[in-house]
């Protein structure tokens, strides 16, 4: 039997192409997994009337980590998000998204070295939403009104926005624990406690509790818009930053931008019992299908699993190749080609990019 059995989720779009090309990498890298692969999203709606069946949650139940490509949330289907449905289920609280300059992709900032961490479960993204003209909605203006709280217009839609203590206490303890793990000296909470006083202010002042039991790790806060401005001014003032779940969705893609594009920004989802691993970006619908894209942050994502499953020899030999052919500039990706040339002559394909990485391994 297999060292290791992994849930394996292709997903839509670009998502077979990237995870093929993943797939082959590590099983190059000589880790001993046997992939339970499983279909999500899209591909099975019709059958199922739903892009996450039971089977999806019962097999990342039963092995516990899973490597994800990106999932298609269908507009207009009743599925507000397959991805939070998925968080959710498992009680995936917290998104790490690591975001460290890699070599030769021509981004704009060199020596780039920080973690996004966002809270998965809670905030706006939560959504729980109300649609404009329904009863529901006309009843929670009133109730509103009533309380004397705000005039509301009739035609509004609404969202709420929970941020509770508990929720805010798991995510910030964790990114201390994770700071102290991974030898990192500052946590920043992000927020706009200025304006939401009882959602961000909240989780402020749990932050500010929370640090205070880590005095070995530097603290401090950020207002959400002003860390947007710091971030392009200059990246390397940042180590981890926690943030709630809206900010981190938006902050993590401006991180993404700093260090070459969403196509070397990787992720990982984790709650007390499961772990899910799976790129920032989505199903890429203009790339799908070409075998075109930038497998890098699918890779990355499983560089994160095999170190989430203790095999640190597998992940630093595909992290160490994978720089290696980057650093090159050659045998790259249509994204890092035009951001190296300003033209996508001469990039190679996403399994092509796979094949060098493997062999920048026997190197
Ligand atoms: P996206 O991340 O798919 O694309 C944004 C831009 O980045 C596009 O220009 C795309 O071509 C480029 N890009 C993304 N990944 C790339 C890669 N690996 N290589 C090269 N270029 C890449 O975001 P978008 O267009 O907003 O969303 C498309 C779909 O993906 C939607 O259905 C959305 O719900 C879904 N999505 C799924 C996520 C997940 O499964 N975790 C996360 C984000 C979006």
């Amino acid at each position: 039997m297999a060292k290791h059995l992994v849930t394996l989720i292709p997903g839509d779009g670009i998502g077979p192409e990237i995870t093929r090309a993943t797939v082959s990498v590590v099983e190059a890298s000589g880790v001993d997994i046997e992939w339970e692969v499983i279909k999500a999203g899209q591909s099975v709606i019709e059958q199922y009337n739903t892009p996450l069946p039971d089977y999806v949650i019962d097999s990342i139940k039963k092995n516990k980590v899973a490597l994800k490509g990106p999932l298609t949330t269908p507009i207009g289907t009743g599925f507000r998000s397959v991805n939070v449905g998925l968080r959710k289920a498992l009680n995936l609280y917290a998104n790490i998204r690591p975001i460290k300059t890699l070599p030769g992709n021509g981004a704009r900032y060199e020596d780039v070295d920080l973690v996004v961490i966002r809270e998965n479960m809670e905030d706006l993204y939560a959504g729980i939403e109300f649609e404009k003209g329904t009863a529901k909605t006309r009843e929670l203006i009133e109730t509103i009104e009533k309380l004397g709280e705000a005039s509301i217009k009739d035609d509004a839609g609404i969202s709420i926005k929970p941020i509770s203590v508990s929720g805010s206490e798991r995510i910030v303890r964790f990114a201390f624990e994770y700071a102290q793990k991974h030898k990192r000296s500052k946590v920043s909470a992000i927020h706009k406690a200025n304006i939401m006083k009882h959602t961000d202010g909240l989780f402020l002042e749990v932050s500010r509790d929370v640090a205070k039991k880590y005095p070995d790790i530097a603290f401090d806060d950020k207002i959400v818009d002003a860390t947007c401005m710091s971030l392009v001014l200059n990246p390397h003032n940042f180590d981890v930053l926690v943030l709630p779940n809206l900010y981190g969705d938006i902050v993590s893609d401006l991180c993404a931008g700093l260090i070459g594009g969403l196509g070397l920004a990787p992720g990982a989802n984790i709650g007390d019992e499961y772990a899910l691993f799976e790129p920032v970006h989505g199903t890429a619908p203009s790339h799908a299908g070409k075998n075109e894209a930038n497998p890098s942050a699918q890779i990355l994502s499983a560089v994160m699993m095999l170190e989430h499953l203790g095999e640190f020899e597998a992940a630093a030999k595909i992290y160490d190749a994978l720089r290696l052919v980057l650093s090159k500039g050659e045998q790259v990706t249509y994204d890092i080609k035009r951001t190296l040339t300003g033209s996508t002559d001469g990039a190679v394909s996403t399994s092509d990019f796979g094949q060098a990485i493997i062999e920048a391994m026997g190197a």
